[in-house]
Formats: C-alpha cells, structure tokens, sequence
C-alpha cells in the first residue's frame, strides 16, 4: 500500500513536469531561434508563412483603406476595413500554428486585431476623423514593434 502511493506520487510529478513543460513550449516559448539580425525568428512550414505573410499583407491594405478613408471623412468605409482585419481574422487560426507562436508575439497580435475592432466602433460612435487617425497612429506603433522584433523562418 505504502509502495503504491510512492509509486502515484512519483507518476503524478512525472506528469506534472510532463504538463509545465509542454506548457511552457507551446503556449510561452514558441518555436523560435534566434535570427541572424538579431531578432526572433519563428520557425513555420512554408504553408505557416505563406498564410502569416497573406495575413500581413491584408492588415497593410486594410490601413490603406482606412488611410483613403479618413481622407474623404468617411467613417462607415473606415470601420469596415477595420472589421475584417479585426478579431475574426484571429478566430480560426490553426492550433498547430498558434504553438509555434512566443506567447509576447500573440499577446502583439491579438491586441493589434482588438485595436483595429476598436477603431471600427469608434469610427462608427463618434464619426471623428481625427480620433481614428489617432488610433490608426498607435496600431501603426504595434506593427512597427513586432516587425523590429520578430520574423518568420522556415522549419528545417
Ligand atoms: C505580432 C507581430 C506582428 C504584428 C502586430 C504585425 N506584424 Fe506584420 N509581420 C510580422 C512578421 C513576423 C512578419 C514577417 C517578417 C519577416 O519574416 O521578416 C511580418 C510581415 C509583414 C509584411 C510583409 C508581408 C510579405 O508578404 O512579405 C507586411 C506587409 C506586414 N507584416 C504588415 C503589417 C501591418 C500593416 C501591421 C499592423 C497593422 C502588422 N504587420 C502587424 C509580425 C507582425
């Protein structure tokens, strides 16, 4: 009896262990090295990069859209580009990608897709151009920051 519960115990921090590591790859580190020019390179399959890399590519011409907008004051065509690259873009992402990912750079993109969906009902509430100018400014800031720090290599 004595015996058995060692033996529980012994399996239970086994797997205790077993669950923190995992935790701590998946959700905290990601699978990352670090890039020759000194950021932190994610390590993807060229179907990961290929869609991060299209995803980029829309929230760019989505600040086009809302730049155009905020030219011609209309605040209707800047929160509908602001809403498609809000938090349904990070809805259906692939669990096997989101692993991948450092914990800091999902935290970056999550708050730049809330930004955006933000901006989107403030545009609407308030119709101020230069609200969502100023809005559009500090989401720039959050692209800025993650490119400075962060690229995307292929796995091996
Ligand atoms: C959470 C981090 C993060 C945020 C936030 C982010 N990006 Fe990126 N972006 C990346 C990474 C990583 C790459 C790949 C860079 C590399 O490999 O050199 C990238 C690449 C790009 C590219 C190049 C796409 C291509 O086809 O090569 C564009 C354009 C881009 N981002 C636009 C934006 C814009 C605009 C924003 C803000 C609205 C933004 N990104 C916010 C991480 C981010």
């Amino acid at each position: 009896m004595k015996n058995n519960c060692k033996l529980c115990w012994g399996i239970s921090g086994i797997l205790v262990i077993l669950v923190a590591t995992m935790g701590y790859l998946f959700i905290i580190r990601g699978s990352v090295i670090v890039s020759q020019d000194g950021r932190t390179a994610i390590l993807m399959s060229e179907n990961e990069r290929n869609h991060v890399l299209g995803e980029m590519r829309g929230l760019l011409e989505a600040v086009q859209a809302i730049t155009a907008a905020i030219v011609v004051d209309d605040m209707e065509a800047a929160a509908v580009s602001a809403t498609s690259v809000g938090m349904v873009l990070a809805k259906n992402e692939d669990p096997a990608m989101m692993a991948k990912l450092p914990l800091e750079f999902k935290k970056n993109g999550f708050a730049a897709h809330t930004a955006f969906d933000s901006l989107a009902q403030n545009a609407r509430d308030f119709q101020d151009r230069e609200m969502v100018l100023e809005e559009l400014s500090v989401i720039l800031g959050a692209c800025t920051a993650c490119h400075a720090g962060y690229r995307v290599a292929l796995e091996e």
